[in-house]
């Protein structure tokens, strides 16, 4: 970042938000506060399984507050979805939302508030600021730590008809309140709670190098790699710490402000594309990208880039090789080939990625085949 670019205009979105043990159970105090008398609880399925949805509706009840359960939630949220939520939350005539579980549950119900406000179909928001009707109020509660739905301005949508993810980007998706609290992450299985972390990495790390970041966001995205450096890596030897857990929450957090703000970059707009058409978790099509982006983007940030590889190591190595080490350290081995995707998809994996809005904010121009090169370098 130049001294120029220190000046240019920019603005700085977020939720407010409670952080700590015991969070979750402000649910209906907050809803209530809200004015909510009918709210449309949306959740998943493993959340529910985890007693998570029923401690929130035990926090709805005790405040005098009604509710309907919308679990009906795949791990990459459908426009189907989506649209029977919103057709719930009208017959229900609900007034409000809370949402309880990952990125999914949180992402779904952002898309069942707007579609319900605006009446339309939910693929017709895709891109930037193309919400013209807030949302009823939304109360995000998440059980992982890497998403960033409770913070964030995005939500991403799959498309079945087309068979890809898009991504929904306006202030209109901040949520009003977020309760941050680490019991419910302390039942998150390992594989979830490294390709959550991962996936709270990639977006520190897009965060700081995007064109759209800034000192405020700097902030955020450095505080939020130094932390998952440490943290990661723990929390997975002892996932019952609330300690732990709750650094890894605030990592998760540190990440989810400083992307929402700064946008993201060619990691999420290549891993949205695979999402899409393979169907695969978010976190690991993250964490296979991630290194082979930075090794194609160093030259535009070189000294962005070396400074994030300080915060993970003093070896003489390139900041792409320090990261696939921490992956490494993680547990995850496979390339992209090892979860199905083919070498003849490429080209159009490739086509989807150029024109995911989070391309834009990318710290090189890409050609689409500069982004298969860095398909074929992941498989
Ligand atoms: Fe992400």
């Amino acid at each position: 970042m130049t001294r120029r670019d220190l000046i240019n205009l920019r603005k700085f979105v977020a939720p407010e938000f409670i952080c700590g043990y015991g969070a979750l159970h402000l649910a209906g105090r907050y809803a209530r506060n809200f004015g909510m008398r009918q709210v449309l609880l949306v959740t998943d399925p493993e959340v529910r399984a985890e007693g998570w949805t029923e401690a929130v509706a035990t926090s709805m009840t005790g405040a005098g507050v009604s509710f309907t359960v919308f679990d009906s939630v795949s791990p990459n949220p459908r426009s189907s979805e989506v649209m029977a939520g919103a057709e719930i939350y009208q017959s229900e005539e609900c007034d409000g939302i809370v949402a309880v579980g990952g990125g999914s549950p949180m992402d779904c119900a952002k898309g069942i508030g707007i579609a319900s406000s605006n009446i339309r179909d939910i693929c017709t928001f895709e891109g930037v600021d193309r919400v013209r009707k807030p949302a009823p109020p939304l109360i995000c509660i998440p059980t992982t730590a890497g998403s960033s739905a409770d913070v964030s301005q995005f939500a991403i949508i799959m498309d079945e008809a087309e068979r890809r993810k898009f991504a929904i980007i306006s202030k209109m998706l901040v949520p009003d309140i977020s309760l941050l609290d680490p019991e419910p992450l302390t039942t998150m299985p390992r594989e979830l709670t490294v390709d959550t972390g991962m996936d709270a990495l990639s977006h520190a790390i897009e965060a700081y190098v995007s064109t759209g970041s800034s000192p405020m966001t700097d902030v955020h995205a450095l505080e939020a790699m130094k932390l998952t450096s440490n943290v990661l890596p723990a929390v997975i030897e002892d996932p019952g710490n609330l300690e732990l857990r709750h650094l890894s929450l605030l990592a998760s957090l540190h990440a989810g402000l400083a992307f929402s703000n700064a946008s993201l970059g060619a990691v999420h707009a290549m891993a949205h594309s695979l999402g899409g058409i393979y169907d695969l978790a978010h976190g690991r099509c993250n964490a296979l990208l991630l290194e082979h982006v930075i090794s194609a983007n160093y030259d535009a940030a070189p000294e962005r880039y070396d400074r994030i590889g300080a915060i993970f190591g003093s070896e003489s190595t390139s900041p792409a090789e320090k990261i696939a080490a921490f992956r490494r350290s993680l547990g995850i081995m496979e390339t992209l080939t090892d979860l199905g995707v083919r070498e003849e998809i490429i080209h159009t994996l490739a086509g989807l990625a150029s024109t995911d809005p989070c391309m834009a904010t990318n710290p090189r121009r890409f050609t689409c085949e500069d982004i298969e090169r860095i398909y074929e370098d992941a498989l």
